[in-house]
């Protein structure tokens, strides 16, 4: 079904302010930005209007009781192309913000919707998209509860919007991570397979009290036994043992990663064993004695896939980098950089090009 989308232009683009040789992350936005609003049990009023601020009641509901879920995805300029822009598996995040909403009691967004304003707004704002090797245009959709009410319940009405930035990589070294073992993220029941608000605002007093002890990221634990990896603060996780890959498999309070899942399943296609499997960091750490942990490697969207240099685990650091030349993050990290930009042909069908 096709919406109808009002467009209101801005004036003067501001594109002069974006300097491609120094993109940067997540500070710089494009001219315009997609919202529609959620009000007696609709979807309504489609626009693309100039990115600037919402108006806002004091008693809006999402401040307060946090019903606000979020997407992160990218596009591409393609290189066969020039008049291209690829978004990379659009519709896994317009699903993966439905399961987000239905966990947290918020109304469903038809993909169409999703998809339609995405469209629209990658079509205006096409100028922004970086050009350079590892450039892209971050674009991110989400969902807030806007009901100006103080009590305890899901909101009646919401806003959906999506606004865009220029980016470049989002770590720029490889990561020092520090195995996080009293604070948790997430528990069984729990929202930690959401990616709401909340489950980033409570990461960030442990991951700031291990950036006081010099580490970069945390890497979080399960929350019954802190025995069990899950992820770090911003990516999923990797372990090259030996010649298998591994990964924590994914469970309730795991964020299921659609960069995660392209490099599982990259890997398959590129011929390497990869096992999700419940992954201790007690196999971590003796496997690292035994000189068998070969990379290791995280994954998201903004991340994209960045080397672990090592862990700090119960007050010693155990260093990996220095173990090989990553080979195998190096090449599927290759593959889908070259996919992404259509410089390789996308046997995935991930690809989706306006
Ligand atoms: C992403 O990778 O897109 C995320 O949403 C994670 C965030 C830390 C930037």
């Amino acid at each position: 079904m096709e919406f109808e989308i009002k467009v209101e232009k801005l004036k003067e683009s501001r594109i002069s302010q974006f300097d491609p040789k120094n993109i940067g992350f997540g500070k710089l936005f494009t001219d315009h930005m997609f919202v529609c609003d959620y009000e007696g049990g609709e979807w309504k009023d489609f626009r693309i209007v100039p990115y600037g601020p919402f108006q806002l009641s004091p008693a809006t509901s999402a401040l307060h009781y946090g019903q606000a879920i979020f997407e992160g995805m990218k596009a591409f300029a393609s290189i066969k192309n020039e008049h291209d822009i690829c978004l990379f598996r659009p519709l896994d995040n317009a699903k993966r913000l439905n399961i987000s909403a239905e966990r947290m009691a918020m109304p469903i967004l038809p993909e169409s919707i999703f998809m339609q304003g995405l469209h629209a707004l990658l079509d205006l704002d096409r100028q922004w998209i970086p050009r350079e090797e590892g450039g892209a245009l971050y674009m991110r959709p989400y969902m807030f509860a806007t009901d100006d009410f103080i009590g305890v319940k899901p909101s009646e009405r919401y806003t959906f919007a999506i606004f865009c930035c220029p980016v470049g990589p989002y770590y720029n070294k490889a990561l020092r991570v520090k195995v996080e073992e009293e604070y948790s993220r997430a528990a069984p029941g729990g929202v930690g397979f959401t990616k709401c608000a909340g489950n980033y605002g409570a990461s960030l007093y442990p991951t700031a009290q291990a950036q006081k002890e010099g580490y970069d990221q945390i890497l979080w634990t399960d929350p019954i036994e802190h025995k069990w990896i899950e992820e770090t603060g911003t990516t999923n996780f990797f372990a090259v043992i030996n010649d298998t890959i591994v990964t924590p498999a994914l469970t309730q309070t795991l964020l299921a990663g659609i960069t995660r899942n392209s490099v599982i399943k990259s890997l398959k296609h590129l011929g390497y064993k990869v096992e999700e499997r419940p992954l201790s960091i007690d196999e971590i750490v003796t496997a690292h004695q035994n000189h068998e942990i070969k990379e290791l490697f995280i994954t998201g969207t903004a991340a994209t896939l960045m080397n672990l240099d090592g862990f700090a685990h119960r007050g010693t650091y155990h260093e990996v980098l220095s173990n090989g030349d990553n080979q195998i993050s190096k090449t599927v990290k290759q593959f889908l950089d070259d996919l992404k930009v259509q410089r390789i042909d996308d046997p995935f069908g991930w690809l989706s090009c306006i």
